[in-house]
């Protein structure tokens, strides 16, 4: 059963495929940075494990981390990796790590209460910073920028020689890039009026002393950090992208918006991988509706050779059960990279 799966499906898989998925790692010999997006339900989850266990077992420090405040890493390994990198039984090299988004939140939110407070007492408002708080915090788009943080934290943090992200922070990464620019000139002039303020405060004062300003060391430190990760997220020798999709209508509208964002942004595309291909072959003797969607979805690995032509680096079978385990894994890290 598993080899006429295989069989059917290497055909459309010669056909769609001219760089593979090793090829471009062999060619990206320095990527440290991969992650998988697309839409919901479509693989990126076992398609990142799978990643992240064949590279350990080419001998590289591998971290496989979920920045999803829903987490599905602990299912598919069997084994809780929830709250800190742990080391995954039966491959050696590799650790799992699901953040914990509500931890991630609050510390975020002490943060800024922090930097209210300062402020507050250096412009004398005489308001509690409770209010300000609530107002910078109770949304969506904040706890989402706090998981983006989260990420950008561990790659900082360099323990691994390559990290794979599941689910890509795809509308986080575009905001931020596109806006870091704008970040970038604002947090220059703030510093300059700030500089300003600072050295007319000291002409003034008997006293030469610098005073530290924790503001303006905040606003450093964040243009720094952006800068940063603007660096290593636009470089596409450390950096990749890749956009899973299935043979249907949806998904591959959904990465094709996605590929077009990144292009635009400068953030480098690794490929599109084309996730549960029924075998073509296995149609003759099923029932009607399997032919069907075998019909189906012929049609959409044409749009996907048309749409996508030269960056498809693999097509994977539709397995007869869920993917979990590690044993799973490598046998669809198989049908990724060989
Ligand atoms: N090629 C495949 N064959 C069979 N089941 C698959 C395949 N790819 C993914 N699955 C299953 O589909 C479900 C969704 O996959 P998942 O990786 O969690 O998607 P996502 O992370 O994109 O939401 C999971 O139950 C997974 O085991
Ligand atoms: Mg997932």
């Amino acid at each position: 059963m598993t080899r006429a799966i295989a069989a059917g499906v290497d055909a459309i898989s010669r056909d769609l495929v001219s760089t593979s998925m090793r090829g471009f790692f062999s060619g990206h010999a320095g990527l440290r940075y991969v992650f998988f997006g697309g839409k919901g339900g479509v693989g990126k989850t076992v398609l990142a494990g799978a990643t992240a266990v064949r590279l350990a077992r080419d001998g590289r420090r591998t971290l496989l981390a979920s920045t999803n405040p829903v987490h599905s890493l602990s299912g598919l390994l069997d084994q809780d990796v929830f709250g800190k990198a742990t080391d995954v039984r039966g491959v050696p090299g590799l650790a799992a790590f699901e953040i914990d988004t509500r931890d991630a939140i609050e510390r975020s939110k002490r943060e800024i209460r922090e930097k209210i407070q300062w402020f507050l007492k250096f412009a004398e408002i005489s308001t509690k910073a409770d209010e300000f708080v609530e107002a910078a915090t109770m949304n969506p788009a904040f706890e989402e920028s706090a998981m983006f943080e989260n990420m950008v934290d561990l790659m900082f943090r360099d323990e691994y020689d390559v990290y794979v992200f599941d689910t890509a922070p795809t509308a986080n990464a575009r905001r931020l890039l596109g806006m870091s620019k704008v970040y970038g000139l604002w947090v220059q002039k703030m510093l300059k009026s700030r500089e300003e303020a600072q050295s007319l405060r000291e002409s003034l004062s008997f006293t030469k002393k610098k005073e530290d300003d924790p503001l303006m060391t905040y606003l450093v430190g964040f243009r720094d950090r952006i800068a940063h990760a603007r660096e290593l997220l636009t470089d596409p020798g450390r950096t990749a992208f890749f956009f899973v999709t299935l043979p249907e209508a949806l998904p591959i509208a959904v990465i094709r918006r996605f590929i077009g964002w990144f292009t635009d942004f400068g953030i480098p595309v690794g490929g599109v991988v084309v996730n549960g291909v029924i075998n073509p072959e296995a149609g003759e003797e099923q029932p009607e509706f399997v032919r069907n969607r075998i019909e189906m979805q012929a049609g959409y690995l044409g749009q996907i050779r048309d749409q996508f032509d030269g960056d498809v680096r693999a097509v994977l079978p539709l397995y007869d059960s869920d993917i979990r385990g590690v044993t799973m894994l490598d046998r669809a890290g198989a049908a990724l990279f060989d």
